[in-house]
């Protein structure tokens, strides 16, 4: 396997060069830390989103759903206390060329870019700014979330009425925030604009280590039965001192990227503080009553965060894999392999004619689209098969179908394993439901 500093860089080409992701506004020269992800980047994602969904959402008798405004009343920012200094960065700034610099990144008095004398330390807020409708001054000004789960507390009314439900129950969203990062880097890793997978836990306030527990352990379990090597996960707890505003306990899962142990996910005891702050604010009662206790209290939370995109770029690290294979020619090859779980792999199955020839490709067509409809299928006539296989491998589609004039003959197919690289001949009229219990 390359080693870590080559394996960040293999990433980034293998995504740009198969479709994974690209630089935001490329043609422009780019946006700095700004990306978009192509055909089989969505499609991941995309994956990575419905896995969460069904454990969080589906899969659970107590958990509903959410899609949440991005642009809120700035009175949510007040209440939450992101617009004050609990969600800032201390910085200082250049008198020369006006760059700005983390403290806690400078060594010394002096400008690191131009040499520039720097200005005291002064609180730099994250929240992105932006105006709505025509006027721009004090009063249209409105931001763009910085955390999805606002806009879960601002409807946990809503949902507790409309939906009926009791205590404990969760409210699961997700969807894009933003914030204006000093120092965003690595890849999609830190970026200004990115994607949350967010779930508010509305519990008594008895109930806190409880469940802190076990949502801790149910994420991590997440990460592992979606295959993610256990050596390369674990926690890491918060001391007071790098608590959020909002917290009074935090665990990280983290997880070793080619750049290091760092965050993917947060889960946050975040006390009453959002209800109670909600309330306060908005004047309107966000409280809970326990018939069976006869008792009326502002709900507490557990809060699952975790980063799509930091979880995407973690299953693209965590499923590179480099082994030895032989090519048609029997020389051992470097193959570059993407292990993704099947439920996350971008295309579940390429149909590939053993050549261009007519009566192979219709044949191949019709198993194509016999397919198509189930699973997201590709198909691939052009060059080798060698190649192809390697092709799809590199993408992470679990399985090759290949179409050889044999197939005329006796209705059937190789079914290759991306895996094992064994291949199976496996009846055409058979073969939707063979793929459906090996993709299952
Ligand atoms: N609601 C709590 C909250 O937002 P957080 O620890 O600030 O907590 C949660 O963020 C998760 O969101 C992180 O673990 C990370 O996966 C993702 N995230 C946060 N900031 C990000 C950024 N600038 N770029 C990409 N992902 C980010």
């Amino acid at each position: 396997m390359p080693k870590n500093n080559d394996l960040m860089d293999k990433i980034v080409s293998l995504s740009k060069r198969r479709g994974f992701i690209f630089q935001s506004s490329e043609i422009y020269g780019g946006l700095s830390s700004s990306y978009d992800y192509g055909p089989l980047g969505v499609e991941l994602k995309n994956n990575i989103k419905k896995a969460w969904w069904k454990t969080m959402v589906q899969d659970r008798d107590n958990i509903v759903g959410l899609d949440a405004a991005i642009i809120m009343s700035p009175k949510v920012w007040e209440a939450s206390g992101h617009l004050t200094a609990g969600f800032a960065d201390p910085l200082r700034e250049c008198k020369k060329c006006h760059h700005r610099f983390r403290t806690d990144n400078l060594e010394g008095d002096k400008c690191p870019d131009c040499g520039g004398e720097l200005t005291e330390e002064r609180q730099f807020n994250l929240m992105m700014k932006t105006n709505l409708g025509v006027v721009e001054d004090e009063a249209s000004v409105a931001y763009l979330r910085a955390e999805t789960c606002q806009g879960i507390y601002c409807n946990f009314k809503n949902v507790l009425d409309s939906m009926h439900m009791k205590l404990p129950f969760g409210i699961a969203q997700i969807g894009k925030s933003f914030r204006n990062e000093i120092t965003p880097g690595n890849f999609t890793f830190r970026t200004r604009e990115f994607e949350q997978m967010e779930m508010q836990y509305f519990i008594s306030p008895d109930d806190s280590k409880k469940y802190f527990d076990e949502w801790k352990n149910m994420r991590m379990k997440w990460y592992e039965d979606l295959g993610v090597s256990k050596d390369g996960l674990k926690f890491e707890k918060h001391g007071k001192d790098d608590l959020a505003h909002y917290a009074k306990a935090a665990e990280d899962v983290i997880y070793k990227f080619p750049f290091g142990w760092s965050e993917l996910e947060g889960i946050h005891d975040r006390g009453d503080w959002d209800l109670s702050n909600h309330q306060k604010h908005s004047r309107q009662k966000l409280e809970y009553f326990d018939q069976e206790n006869n008792r009326r209290f502002v709900p507490h939370v557990i809060e699952t965060s975790g980063g799509v995109d930091r979880a995407t770029l973690m299953f693209i690290a965590d499923a590179y894999t480099e082994d030895e294979a032989p090519d048609a020619d029997g020389k051992l090859q470097t193959r570059t392999v993407l292990k993704f779980d099947k439920r996350l792999a971008p295309i579940k199955v390429a149909v590939l004619p053993l050549s261009k020839k007519e009566e192979l490709s219709k044949v191949a067509r019709e198993v194509y689209d016999g397919l198509k409809d189930e699973f997201m299928t590709w198909y691939d006539e052009t060059q080798a098969i060698g190649k192809r296989y390697r092709r799809q491998d590199e993408v992470g589609t679990p399985y090759c179908v290949t179409v050889d004039f044999e197939s005329l003959e006796d209705k059937s197919v190789t079914v290759r394993d991306r895996d094992t690289m064994k291949q199976e001949r496996i009846r055409m009229d058979e073969l939707k439901d063979y793929l459906i219990k090996k993709l299952a």
